[in-house]
């Protein structure tokens, strides 16, 4: 059976049919599915009740892991209930249970419900992400996806022109510090210095330029800071207007993979006390937004 896609908006995503994710891709499945992420931006397959060597393996032949540091919070603790090779985006801690809801853990994943792009704090920011979702909570905890080519297609022509030279700053600690997060070591505050990313990107798959938003991006260089949250407020919001966006119902057995160059994405709240337990390879990005020297702040 070949692969099919079927477009889930106009817009964004596509479902996934005629590859079994059990079984090893084959070189020209893979170009049909970096075909198909090219285009769609996010992939959903469904039914596909994996095993974490399987959903690696699947990964590992799409392209090279990202292998800079993990979910920064756990690492540091050895809270970790997965192989280091997975981002455990779950709210469970090492006994598979949910965190307390103070849990300082739990309060710096919970984040990830603005909407960003992995690791756009890094300076090689990721590719894909590939998320799969072994239990799911009674409701909630849906994932949204928004994409950032139809997001630039709709600016007016004066903002097209005023952001395309614009460099951005991204950290972690600019996105917690959005939802009252800010108790950081300095150890911490070190670790998640900012790095540089250009506003608008052409995504090297199908030529498209994009809005290269997320809230890890705090301020822009040469602007004055209320200036530039301001701006990267308002991009943000036209950016995820609904007709941009898919909003993800998790299933068990589902996996989702999504293009980080080319989308945003969010997760969205669950009842606290049940178990959600999402698993994440990363795909690594190829290069860095600006040049090399100027990918660090200063
Ligand atoms: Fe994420």
């Amino acid at each position: 059976m070949s692969i099919q896609f079927r477009p889930i908006t106009p817009i964004i995503g596509a479902e996934v049919d005629g590859v079994d994710l059990r079984e090893p891709l084959t070189p020209a499945q893979a170009d049909i599915i970096h075909a198909g992420m090219d285009r769609y931006a996010v992939l959903v397959f469904h039914n596909e009740p994996i095993t974490n060597e399987q959903h690696m393996a699947f990964t590992l032949a799409l392209g090279a892991l990202e292998t800079t540091q993990k979910n920064a919070m756990r690492s540091s603790t050895g809270d970790y209930r997965l192989p280091e090779s997975f981002n455990d985006v779950s709210n469970l801690d090492r006994n598979n249970k949910p965190y307390a809801r103070d849990d300082r853990k739990r309060l710096f994943a919970i984040g990830n419900r603005l909407w960003h792009s992995d690791s756009s704090f890094k300076v090689i920011p990721a590719k894909y992400s590939l998320l799969r979702a072994v239990r799911t909570p009674s409701r909630g905890g849906n994932t949204e996806f928004a994409h950032m080519g139809a997001a630039y297609d709709a600016l007016d022509e004066d903002t097209k022109t005023l952001i395309e030279p614009l460099i951005c700053e991204h950290s972690q600690l600019f996105s917690r510090d959005l939802i009252g997060f800010r108790e950081f070591t300095d150890e911490e505050r070190v670790r998640f210095a900012p790095v540089r990313q250009r506003l608008v990107r052409t995504h090297p798959g199908n030529g498209r330029k994009s809005v290269y938003l997320s809230s890890h991006a705090g301020t822009i260089v040469g602007w004055q800071l209320p200036e530039a949250r301001l701006l990267l407020r308002d991009l943000t919001e036209h950016a995820t207007q609904r007709e941009f966006v898919y909003s993800h119902k998790w299933r068990p057995g589902d996996l989702v993979m999504w293009d980080n160059r080319q989308t945003m994405h969010r997760g969205r709240p669950f009842p606290p006390e049940e178990a959600r337990d999402v698993r994440r390879t990363t795909i690594a990005g190829h290069a860095p937004t600006v040049e090399q020297q100027e990918a660090v702040a200063a």
